[in-house]
């Protein structure tokens, strides 16, 4: 039988950039994310960010969305470049009015915001002076903070300074497939570094004038060796120092891993007792995104891990070429505890790209192998909690099918699917599935263990009643 803790937070996540749309509004600067779209051949059909879904002119049929479904929480991220157009300086209160009308929106819904100050949109000025390679950023981003938690303190009672802090790096500065697309290794660590004390920085003004909570959003992939070979092993390990561990060790006081000497070479250099203590601000929350595993094997061809994955046979994949591990959740939960002690855990992300039909049939998309992604991983969750996990929240990844950043419109995570040329939004199935489960506190998945949601009478009828509001509302906007 499953239930979930009585207080547990049920909620969805996106972030600025992909959904918001007007990006240049009401007196913005422009992010590395718009400069980067707007370069020639760097994402997937020359997709943008320039309209995505609209949010920003939206939010609030989507707050209305999000409170049919029954949604708790809405994680959002704040684009920086809207409150400060050149990263420091000029405060631009039109930015900041966009940000409170939401939130106010969502309190007036009852609806908890989870705001997260940074999902990857810098200001373009900053990174004309570095960006995450200059360490004077520690203070921009302190400042950028300061100037929200002043203004939304008093309602936002869930702060988070980064989100997944080793995607800007990996993707940002060693790989480029991401803005700003630099692909240095000698940057990579400098950049990594610079984000935690920027993390550091933000925490630290947090706590002369907030009054709640404030947290760190990390991906975390568990890594298992392809091989008992002590290579093999010795590449997971590699993997794990390179992709977890490099983030949450000095988060929590534990130093930089020992590998990461090894994997960056004459790009490492050790960090000083200052910037470690920096980094090691206490934090009230953690926010976990799993989307995945990795099962590695030593390759001397991908530096600089030197480490490749090993496709599983006979596992499902999803559209971003990702294994579906549910246990793997289950697995990091508790690592998390094991390693870094007793926090507050929210998995501030889940979730699974599929091709879905392309157009809504009667107000209905069927979804089936999001539905099944959904259902395994909240039984995961479950599973972490009943071992021990002090998990407080899930938030569904995504909302709103969005822009999968250098990937386009093609990849949908959504629960909600967006036609892009009518923005018309239909919960798909995993939204009805997920609705049941807000309802029930997680009963609804005991129940349906193993079987097809829609042959669920429980669900259905659920889902029937939840179409039936919906369609209410559509009437009314
Ligand atoms: C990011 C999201 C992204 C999702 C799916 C996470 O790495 O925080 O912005 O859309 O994964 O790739």
């Amino acid at each position: 039988m499953i239930k979930f803790p009585d207080q547990f937070l049920w909620g969805a996540a996106t972030s600025a950039y992909q959904i918001e749309g007007s990006p240049l509004a009401d007196g913005a600067g422009p992010s590395i994310w718009h400069r980067f779209v707007h370069s020639p051949g760097l994402t997937a059909k020359g997709e943008t960010g320039d309209i995505a879904c609209d949010h920003y002119n939206r939010y609030r049929d989507d707050i209305a969305l999000m409170r049919s479904l029954g949604l708790q929480a809405y994680r959002f991220s704040v684009n920086w470049g809207r409150i400060f157009p050149d990263g420091t300086g000029r405060l631009n209160s039109a930015g900041l009015d966009f940000y409170e009308r939401l939130v106010d929106a969502l309190l007036e819904a009852g609806i908890e915001p989870l705001a997260t100050l940074y999902h990857w949109d810098l200001p373009a000025a900053l990174d004309d002076r570095g960006g995450w390679l200059n360490p004077e950023i520690a203070h921009w981003f302190a400042d950028y903070a300061g100037a929200m938690f002043e203004r939304l303190d008093g309602r936002v009672k869930r702060w988070a300074t980064l989100n997944e802090p080793w995607v800007i790096t990996d993707g940002g500065y060693l790989h480029g497939a991401l803005a700003p697309g630099h692909r240095n290794v000698f940057e990579a660590p400098i950049a990594s570094r610079n984000l935690m004390l920027a993390h550091g920085a933000a925490v630290q003004r947090y706590r002369q004038a907030g009054k709640h909570e404030i947290g760190l959003v990390v991906n975390i992939e568990p890594k298992y060796p392809a091989s008992e070979s002590d290579s093999d092993r010795n590449a997971a390990a590699r993997s794990d120092a390179y992709m977890n561990r490099q983030y949450l060790d000095p988060a929590f006081g534990l130093g930089c891993p020992t590998e990461m000497a090894e994997i960056f070479g004459p790009a490492w250099r050790d960090w000083t007792a200052e910037e470690l203590a920096l980094a090691a601000q206490p934090i009230d929350w953690l926010g976990i995104n799993y989307y995945t595993r990795g099962v590695m094997k030593h390759d001397d061809a991908k530096p600089p891990v030197r480490a490749d994955y090993v496709r599983q046979p006979g596992a499902t994949y999803t559209e971003t070429g990702w294994e579906v591990f549910e246990q793997g959740l289950t697995e990091t939960l508790l690592w998390v505890k094991e390693r870094y002690g007793d926090i507050p855990l929210y998995v501030t992300e889940n979730g699974s790209a599929f091709d879905d039909p392309p157009t809504a049939q009667g107000g209905r998309l069927e979804d089936p192998a999001r539905v099944d992604y959904l259902e395994r991983h909240l039984r995961a969750v479950h599973a972490a909690i009943a071992g021990g996990a002090d998990v407080r929240g899930y938030m569904a990844w995504s909302l709103l099918d969005n822009l999968e950043w250098s990937l386009g419109f093609s990849k949908r995570f959504g629960i909600v699917h967006i036609d892009f040329e009518t923005q018309q939004r239909t919960p798909k199935d995993s939204a009805r599935l997920y609705s049941t489960v807000i309802a029930s506190n997680g009963a609804v998945l005991s129940e349906s263990a193993g079987a097809a949601p829609r042959a669920e009478p429980g669900i259905a009828s659920a889902a029937e009643k939840l179409a039936a509001a919906l369609e209410h509302h559509h009437h009314h906007h």
